[in-house]
This record gives structure tokens, sequence and C-alpha cells, in this order.
């Protein structure tokens, strides 16, 4: 199978990153790229964040389905991920799977992304000495895609949890299926929390030095980040660690990129891809699937090897 990822720039700056030869109108499209014999493509919208939240939700869907459509066309993709917040705008990538058009598979990526963010959460811990049924968690973007399953695996392996979103009813399904000690809010009552994942549709920062406690862990899942390079900078104490870059076992050489990292969402399809899967994975994460692309990456060799924090091994203060 065939795979495209589709995402989009984080910045107005970032466009400059790419060579103009990459460029096909709304479109970024790196060279194919060859994983194991595997082909595909790692593309972007030329709307920023920003731009995929504020402009009206139907045109940005057009984008992605223009976008799923001309890589179905002329680059013969079988497969395409959604990356970002592509997901987010596509009802977590069921709307794209509805479209008649797009005769193709959809994957919103997030099954692994989850998998590796509760990954990062515990290893963080372990590196730190500290155990989870000690600590208190707040995950922020509790009942999105990846924040609903990363709540569910992580919430009853800690002492208490605060889940955070920004409308009340949505909390309804999520705390039905949650398991453990824990409130819900739409407050950012992160303040006195120990460890926080950032898993959100905000388009920008979110996270300021006085959300934070002294010390604390924070796994930073959204992109564009959450936590800003600028407030990590005026908080020393805190340690903010990237949530879903995994090792690469094949260079792809992506501008902005940490040499060697890729985002689990594009290992994700990759994965897919190389086991030819016919299917979509789009919506609520299915946790058996979620279980499989860990298996899968340990067959592959898309692992997370080591800590990092905006791409750099995290060290000990
Ligand atoms: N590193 C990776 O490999 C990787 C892979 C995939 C995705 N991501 C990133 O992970 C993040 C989440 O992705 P997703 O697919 O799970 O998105 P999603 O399903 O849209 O979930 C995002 C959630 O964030 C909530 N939210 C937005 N702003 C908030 C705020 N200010 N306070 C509290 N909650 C807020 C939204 O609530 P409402 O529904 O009420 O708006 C939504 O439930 C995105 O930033 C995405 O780019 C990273």
């Amino acid at each position: 199978m065939k795979f495209a990822t589709i995402g989009h720039l984080l910045n107005e700056k970032n466009i400059e990153q790419f060579p103009e030869s990459w460029i096909h109108g709304n479109l970024v499209v790196s060279p194919e790229l060859d994983v194991y014999g595997t082909k595909g493509y790692i593309t972007g919208l030329t709307l920023t964040a920003r731009q995929m939240m504020e402009l009206p939700r139907e045109t940005v869907r057009k984008y992605i389905l223009d976008a799923a459509l001309f890589l179905q066309k002329d680059y013969g993709v079988d497969i395409i991920q959604l990356g970002a917040l592509t997901t987010s705008v596509t009802d977590g990538g069921v709307w794209v799977a509805k479209q008649k058009g797009y005769k193709g598979y959809v994957n919103h990526g997030d099954s692994y992304t989850a998998a590796v963010t509760c990954q990062v959460v515990l290893k963080a811990l372990h590196f730190f000495d500290l155990e989870p049924s000690d600590q208190i968690i707040a995950i922020v973007g509790a009942y999105g895609v990846i924040g609903e399953a990363a709540s569910k695996i992580l919430v009853p392996q800690f002492q208490h949890a605060i889940l955070i979103g920004r409308r009340k009813e949505k909390f309804k399904d999520l705390e039905k299926n949650i398991n453990g000690d824990f409130e819900t809010t739409v407050e950012l009552k992160t303040k006195e929390t120990d460890v926080i994942v950032t898993a959100t549709s905000h388009p920008d920062a979110l996270l300021q030095p006085e959300h934070l406690a002294k010390d604390a862990i924070i796994v930073d899942v959204s992109q564009p980040p959450n936590l800003t390079y600028e407030v990590c900078q005026q908080r020393p104490d805190i340690h903010r660690i990237d949530g879903g870059y995994v090792d690469f076992p094949v260079q792809i050489v992506i501008p902005g990129m940490p040499p060697g990292k890729n985002f689990a969402c594009i290992a994700e399809v990759i994965m897919q891809a190389m086991e030819n899967e016919r299917k979509n994975h789009v919506g609520s994460i299915d946790l058996h699937h979620l279980r499989t692309t860990e298996q899968w990456a340990e067959k592959y060799g898309f692992i997370l090897k080591e800590l990092t924090n905006y791409g750099k091994r995290v060290n000990r203060n």
C-alpha cells in the first residue's frame, strides 16, 4: 500500500523551510519515500495551525479532501494519515472516511500516538524515580481522540487525575469509561499537578509559567506545542518532554524534524501500509488496535528510545 500523511504548517514561517519544488498549489509534498520497499509521501496543507482552527470548517475540510483526492489520483496513494489538526477538524477523520470521491483508507495516526504518550509518561516517572501511584496527573484535551485513550490507560495508575476540556457536556461519555480516582473540569487546573499531558487542538501556547507546579513534568503531545520553548526558559525547574516523537529506523529528512525522530502518527500509517492492513482507523481509539500498533513498532523499529524535549535528549536538572 502506498501512504501519504497530510499535515499543515505550524506557523507562517514554516513554509520557508520547504524547497519550492515540493509546493504544489495548496499542498507541500515530499519526494517519494521508501521505507523498506513501502513507498509514500509526507505532505502538508499550506494553512497554519491558527487558520486550521479559525477559517470556516467547510473551507478547511475542502482543503483536506482536495489534498486526499489529489494524492489518490496523481500519486496513486492508497491510505492517508490525518496529521496534527486535520483530525480535529474532521471529527477524528470520520468525515473524510465518509466522502464518496475518496476511495482509499484513512488513519488518524492517534492510536500509536496515544500509546507513545502513555509510554513517555511512565518512562518519565521512572527516569525521575517517581511512582505513578504517588502522583497527580492532569490531562488537557481529555475527551479528544488522544486524550480519551490516554485517560483510559493512565488514570487508573495514578493517585488522582484532573481531566480537562472546554465543554462540560463532552465529559459524560468519558466519565463512564474511565476507572480510577478522577475529577473533570473546564478550568485549566494544572497548577497543583505533578504531571501534565497536553493533547489539545489549541493552535498555540496554552500553558504559562503560572499554570505549572514546581518541578512539574509536562508531556506535550500537541502540535503546535502547548508549552513553548520560551516558557521552558522562564521555568528551568520544570521538565517538558515531547509526547509524540519516536525513533525512525530509516532516515526521512523533513525540514524542522530532529534527526532520526519523527511523529508517532506518521510511523503508524507507514506501519499500516507495511502490514497491508486495508482498514480505516478514525474516531475514538480501539485500545486493542492501540496495542497492535505497539507490536508493529517493535517489529519495525519505530520505537521510543529516549525522552526528548524539542528533539533534544532530556537530562535531569
Ligand atoms: N506528536 C504526534 O505524533 C501527534 C500525532 C497526532 C496528533 N498530535 C497532536 O495532538 C493534539 C490532539 O490531537 P487529537 O487528534 O486528539 O485532537 P482532538 O481529537 O481534536 O482533541 C483535542 C481536544 O482538545 C480540546 N481543547 C482544545 N483547546 C482546549 C483548551 N484550551 N483547553 C482544554 N481543551 C482544549 C478539544 O476540545 P473541544 O472539542 O471542546 O474543542 C478537543 O477535545 C493535537 O495538537 C495534534 O496536533 C500529535
